[in-house]
């Protein structure tokens, strides 16, 4: 392709001005469109959005016009919503459009949930001529490409754990932390098998899938095996207040089970209370190979010495992988693109 790629982007939350400042700084993207939620954003220039120069690029809140702004492609970084399904309808529009999709916001692997989910993101892509592709740092880079490519040196593999400890003070969104993570609601109600866990047992399913499938694994069952945690105390953190007693912590947890047995876990923690004995001390990401050889990989963030920046690490991390992934999503022959892992463990037929 001759000349900067045309990008738009959809949303501005946390990620998305981390993403918005990544297009804007970047002399190989030019910025041609955004759209906001949020009514106090419509009518402002990207540019006063990102704290940039101005830009000339208008925030709207009407798809068409941003479609009418033909980006190569859009850049997706809306708040994940109860049902999973929730962005299906702008997903598959974009596509058939003729406009390639990157998107923060689940769609990691649609072949999860079965091929008719990911017969409709297809004959989208194949109508428009256009490739999806869904990315994060977890789901995205840390089980699909971190431990999958780790288990290329796997002579025998009974386990793999992958286990996230996320201090989730910092979070800013009141929306987001309360109705989305579930945070200060009521412990009882959001154990087992109600709308948030739902949510999150579909968004992280597609990692479960996709290492699975790549490691030649059929499991039997993916098994839930949550754990919620009332906070021990009042808590301020940057979304608000959350009384003690109230949910502080959570903890999902899924086994694939084969044979009766967990051969992946992946447990996603994220906590209002990262100094609880459980937590004091733990790494970002561990990623645990239980087999010949056994191996511990941990991961952690350090959040960036920037002073007037209120970028965190977190949102560095995730911006990262979708900016990094767009020429290859552009340059992409239509349909679901799916990272590429280069030789890892194969279970035994
Ligand atoms: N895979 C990963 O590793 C990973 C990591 C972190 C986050 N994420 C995902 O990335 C997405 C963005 O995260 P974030 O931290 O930026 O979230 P956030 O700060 O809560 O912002 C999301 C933005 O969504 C928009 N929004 C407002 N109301 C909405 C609605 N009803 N439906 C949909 N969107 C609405 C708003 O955009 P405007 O402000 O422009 O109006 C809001 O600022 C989320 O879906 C999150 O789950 C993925």
């Amino acid at each position: 392709m001759s000349g900067p790629i045309r990008v738009a982007l959809w949303a501005t939350g946390a990620v998305g001005k981390t993403i918005l400042r990544g297009i804007i700084d970047r002399p190989d993207l030019e910025l041609v469109g955004l759209y906001v939620y949020s009514d106090k954003k419509v009518g402002r220039d990207a540019g006063d959005i990102a704290r940039r120069e101005t830009t000339g690029v208008v925030a709207t809140r009407d798809r068409d016009e941003l479609l009418a702004t033909k980006p190569h492609v859009i850049l997706h970084a809306p708040r994940v919503q109860v049902p999973y399904e929730t962005h299906d309808d702008d997903l598959l529009t974009f596509l058939r459009a003729g406009i390639n999709v990157i998107t923060t916001s689940g769609q990691h692997f649609p072949r999860a949930h079965g091929s008719a989910r990911e017969q409709m993101f297809l004959e989208a892509c194949v109508q428009g001529n256009s490739t999806l592709f869904g990315v994060g740092v977890s789901p995205g880079i840390i089980g699909e490409r971190l431990a999958l490519g780790l288990t290329g040196v796997s002579m025998t593999l009974n386990q793999i754990t992958i286990e996230e400890v996320l201090d989730t003070r910092a979070m800013p969104d009141p929306d987001f932390a309360f109705t989305v993570m579930g945070m200060g609601s009521d412990p009882a109600r959001l154990d087992g098998s109600g709308p948030l866990p739902s949510l999150y047992a579909a968004l992280y399913l597609e990692t479960i899938a996709f290492m699975c499938e790549r490691m030649g694994v059929t499991y039997d069952e993916v098994r839930p095996d949550h754990r919620i945690l009332a906070a021990s105390r009042d808590i301020d953190v940057a979304a608000g207040h959350i009384p003690a007693g109230t949910v502080g912590s959570t903890e999902w947890r899924w086994h694939a089970m084969v044979d009766g047995k967990p051969f992946l876990t992946l447990a996603i923690i994220w906590t209002m209370e990262p100094d609880r004995e459980e937590y004091a001390g733990r790494d970002h990401w561990t990623i645990h190979l239980h087999g010949k050889p056994e191996m511990v990989v941990r991961v952690n963030l350090i959040e960036p010495d920037e002073p007037g920046s209120r970028t965190t690490a977190v949102q560095y991390v995730t911006a990262g992988p979708a900016l990094r992934a767009i020429s290859f999503v552009v340059d992409a022959p239509p349909g679901i693109f799916e990272p590429p892992v280069f030789a890892p463990f194969r279970m035994p037929a």
